[in-house]
């Protein structure tokens, strides 16, 4: 198997980061395909916690080519840091390739996003206030500066007086705010570029080559399923593709190259931000999963929603993804609930439903229809076996893959890389 792709299969925050950075062992390139730093994922290697927001969490690795592709929004500020934080501790960073292609998040969509974000009021979809949906949005204008045109001053100059312009109106005329000023910006842009410049290359050439010549690529997601601009819950969205499909666009890969798709699952369900989620938890259950799944936002910090696993959400991740194999995660935070719930089907006015709607109107009224299976006390975190699982966890994953129809050929049962139980290989 060459090419695999992993994604999220619910509303992000899966547990992505952990399968990436343990599948990147066997593979030679790693790949960011969308999103930008509004993603965050947590790796323990070697016992050291490293929080990456845009960087792909094969950098940990030091023979790995790591890609940021051109379907990410790259704020290149939050970039360096990353890069000087991981440097600074020992990680070397040279093999880091940068699509010339990709999208910039500038000052202004920093500003937007507060902005927009405000004049939402009740209807507001909780963003990351990062810029990334004024990012996409200028990508889709046509009017977005990718960072090949960083490179290029008079280019550079250009693009960004005419998306001062309109910018600048916007911001005095509608919303009543300062106008940000040309020389602060393209002097301190001017600056990232020439500390990126040597990253910067044509990265689906690159990815190409790789698979041609045999080698393994990882295409990592970020956010999830129910988070992709067409095919989540919209519009409490993000702006970009997380699914598999995603990986084609934001690297410049053909779908014919793919072998297989990862989908990643937590055990049970979260979400952050606004928007409707059928079988969150707002009792001591939701409490419990929050404080054993330590489930706070790595970006924001926000407390996430937690509710119980959601089937019709996995098969909807499994048909848009074409998902092959799933991860799943955090299995160990159950551990201590006498009676566990699955989501089956919704319940909408008198009928139930088991395929996701297409109407977010519908969504919003799901009542969850729920299958009760035993729970489980004992302490997984040590388990490396399959069969080294209480019987009722072995069910719990079982019956997942019966409903899903996808073999759960990992399951996670903690942070750390030896914390996975493999049921089979992937690469
Ligand atoms: P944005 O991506 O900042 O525009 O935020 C849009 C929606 O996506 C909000 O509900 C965010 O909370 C959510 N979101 C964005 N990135 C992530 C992520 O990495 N994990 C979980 N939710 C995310």
């Amino acid at each position: 198997m060459a090419a695999v792709v992993l994604i999220g299969s619910q509303w992000g925050d899966e547990g992505k980061g952990k399968i990436t950075d343990f599948l990147a062992e066997k593979a030679n390139i790693v790949v960011r395909y969308q999103g930008g730093n509004n993603a965050g994922h947590t790796v323990i290697a070697n016992g050291e916690e490293f929080k990456l927001h845009l960087i792909p969490s094969g950098i940990l690795y030091p023979d790995k080519t790591c890609v940021i592709g051109n379907g990410v929004v790259i704020d290149p500020k939050v970039l360096l840091d990353e890069l000087d934080h991981i440097e600074k501790r020992g990680i070397k960073t040279g093999k880091l390739l940068i699509s010339s292609n990709a999208q910039v998040i500038m000052p202004y969509h920093w500003v937007l996003d507060g902005l927009e974000e405000e004049a939402r009021g009740e209807r507001k979809i909780g963003t990351t206030k990062r810029g990334i949906g004024p990012a996409y949005q200028d990508k889709v204008s046509r009017i977005g500066i990718r960072i090949i045109d960083l490179l290029d001053k008079e280019e550079f100059a250009e693009k960004l007086r005419s998306n001062l312009v309109e910018k600048n109106n916007l911001f005095v005329k509608v919303y009543g705010q300062e106008a940000l000023k040309f020389e602060e910006i393209y002097e301190t842009y001017l600056g990232y570029a020439e500390q990126l410049r040597s990253m910067v290359t044509d990265s689906s050439l690159a990815i190409d080559e790789s698979i041609r010549s045999g080698g393994r690529v990882l295409f990592e997601g970020a956010q999830g399923t129910l988070l992709d601009v067409d095919h989540g819950t919209y519009p409490y969205v993000t702006s970009s593709n997380p699914i598999a499909g995603g990986a084609c666009i934001g690297s410049g890969i053909g779908p014919t190259r793919i072998d297989r798709v990862v989908g990643v699952a937590k055990a049970y369900t979260t979400r952050v931000g606004e928007g409707p989620f059928p079988t969150e938890l707002l009792d001591e259950s939701g409490e419990q999963m929050r404080a054993n799944g330590h489930e706070f936002g790595t970006t924001t910090g926000r407390p996430r929603r937690c509710g119980w696993f959601d089937v019709v959400i996995a098969r909807y991740a499994v048909r848009v993804s074409g998902i092959s194999d799933f991860a799943i995660m955090k299995l160990d935070v159950l551990t201590g609930f006498d009676t566990l719930k699955i989501c089956v089907g919704y319940r909408v006015g008198g009928e139930i439903i088991r395929e996701f709607p297409q109407s977010q109107k519908i969504f919003r009224q799901a009542q969850p229809v729920y299958e009760e299976m035993s729970g489980w006390q004992e302490d997984l975190t040590l388990v490396r076996r399959f069969e080294e699982l209480p019987g009722a966890a072995q069910n719990y994953i079982l019956r997942i893959e019966e409903l899903t129809g996808v073999p759960a050929t990992l399951v996670s049962i903690g942070p750390g890389r030896e914390q996975t139980i493999v049921r089979g290989g992937i690469y």
